[in-house]
């Protein structure tokens, strides 16, 4: 990280999260975490590739870090420093019979993406994960696998993790996904690597599409076709170079901090603005946010920028339709955004926000009132009544870092001090993120 910048505060290290004086502001440049969907992808496809895979500025987060866990246990080699992760991949056929069950942390990604890869094992195996993870919808997957011939299911036939998986014959599909979801998505284009045909996937709205994007790169054989998707079975995977750009996800609480303090100007470098996850720089810039993209560059169709966010005042917006799975994991931080605009936001067709790691349209709804916000849950989303200042409370984060991180930035905004409860649930996807935030932070 570096800065050019004014005096900066200094964070103590207790639980709560200190409370900055209405003269904070944010200055300088960030480099932001890589991006945890594309750094889960590249270890599971270099597992599957022959030869070595080489990952710079891989994301050592907790979901990533169950990721690398896993393929170990299946007997693939990573070695990893600070600088880069390199996976010793053995081909399609290479995985061996892990040796008790996998377990997947709090990562949603690794669970339902392994179980694609693991339908096509010749070995059986089990998933877990923790408490969170085990609540979370595994019909979803389970479903689309069996009409492949997958034999997979539900230990305590609850649609929920733990997952049994044995060996069974795959057969190429066309789903039409109910949800926009790029971890069904992904799981069933992982699955038809292993089928006797081509497996395709429609999807209502088009969802992240580095699943697609990565398979091509390391030879996969991928036809795009509106909100379809087909992959071709058995490709040989050769192992590559892959630099992650920095996380949309993890930049997004930087972009929320900068608008809305005044006087912040912030770089946040090399971040990735592939167009289906760049909603929140739409949205952003619809309530009035001063964002400018510098150093645009494309790489294998994975696009970054510099992005330089300036304060700015924000009014209220209407979120929902196409745009929602181009920004699913912000809407917690959009709904701070919201709250500290002027006018009314709506936020509809988002009911997958209700079950990610938290339910997070009642726990964004529950935290922002305990804050002293005018905002109401609907079945699909919030309607947040904005612009009326907001005081610190006691905010229980349910260990979900994106609902941590987005109240240590509506804390900068209160007035009084917030308490953040599990606050270092952050390490699922920003590890450093309080350290980032005290770099960019002047008064
Ligand atoms: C992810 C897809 C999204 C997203 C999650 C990561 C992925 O989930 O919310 O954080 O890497 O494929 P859904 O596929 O459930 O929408």
């Amino acid at each position: 990280m570096q800065s050019n910048k004014p005096s900066q505060p200094k964070y103590p290290s207790g639980v709560y999260l200190p409370h900055l004086t209405s003269k904070t502001f944010l200055r300088g440049e960030l480099v932001v975490p890589g991006d945890k969907s594309i750094s889960h992808r590249a270890v599971m496809l270099g597992a599957l590739a022959h030869g070595k895979t080489r990952i710079r500025h891989f994301l050592q987060g907790a979901d990533c870090l169950s990721t690398i866990s896993c393929f170990r246990r299946m007997g693939i080699r990573i070695d990893q420093n600070e600088e880069e992760v390199i996976i010793h991949g053995k081909g399609l056929h290479g995985l061996t019979a892990p040796d008790k069950a996998l377990d997947c942390g709090n990562s949603g990604t690794t669970m339902r993406l392994l179980s694609g890869i693991l339908c096509g094992q010749p070995f059986h195996s089990r998933l877990t994960g923790d408490a969170s993870l085990c609540r979370r919808p595994m019909g979803r997957i389970i479903t689309p696998l069996r009409m492949m011939g997958a034999d997979i299911e539900s230990e305590a036939q609850n649609q929920c993790a733990p997952l049994l998986i044995q060996s069974a014959p795959l057969h190429g599909i066309r789903y039409t996904s109910p949800v926009a979801s790029a971890q069904v998505k992904s799981a069933l284009l992982l699955a038809g690597l292993y089928a006797d045909g081509d497996t395709s996937v429609t999807e209502p709205y088009i969802s992240r599409d580095h699943t697609e994007l990565m398979l091509s790169r390391f030879g996969g054989i991928i036809r795009r076709s509106g909100n379809s998707v087909c992959v071709a079975p058995f490709p040989t995977l050769e192992g590559q170079e892959i630099t992650v750009p920095g996380d949309i996800s993890s930049a997004a609480y930087f972009i929320a901090a900068g608008l809305l303090l005044p006087g912040s100007r912030i770089v946040l470098k090399n971040v990735s603005i592939n167009p289906t996850r760049d909603g929140i720089l739409k949205v952003a810039k619809a309530m009035g946010g001063n964002i400018k993209t510098e150093n645009i560059s494309h790489n294998h169709g994975e696009p970054t920028a510099d992005l330089v966010v300036t304060a700015s005042s924000l009014e209220g917006t209407q979120i929902g339709g196409d745009i929602i799975p181009t920004l699913i994991d912000e809407l917690p931080i959009l709904a701070v955004m919201a709250a500290f605009a002027r006018g009314t936001t709506v936020i509809r067709d988002a009911t997958e926000l209700r079950v990610k790691e938290s339910d997070r349209i009642q726990v964004m709804t529950d935290n922002l009132r305990a804050m002293g916000c005018d905002v109401e849950a609907t079945s699909d989303g919030m309607i947040i009544r904005g612009g009326n200042p907001l005081h610190g409370a006691v905010i229980p984060s349910h260990k979900d870092h994106r609902i941590a991180m987005s109240f240590a930035v509506a804390s900068l905004l209160a007035d009084g001090e917030t308490q953040i409860l599990d606050k270092e649930c952050v390490d699922i996807s920003f590890p450093t993120f309080y350290q980032a935030l005290a770099h960019l932070s002047c008064s």
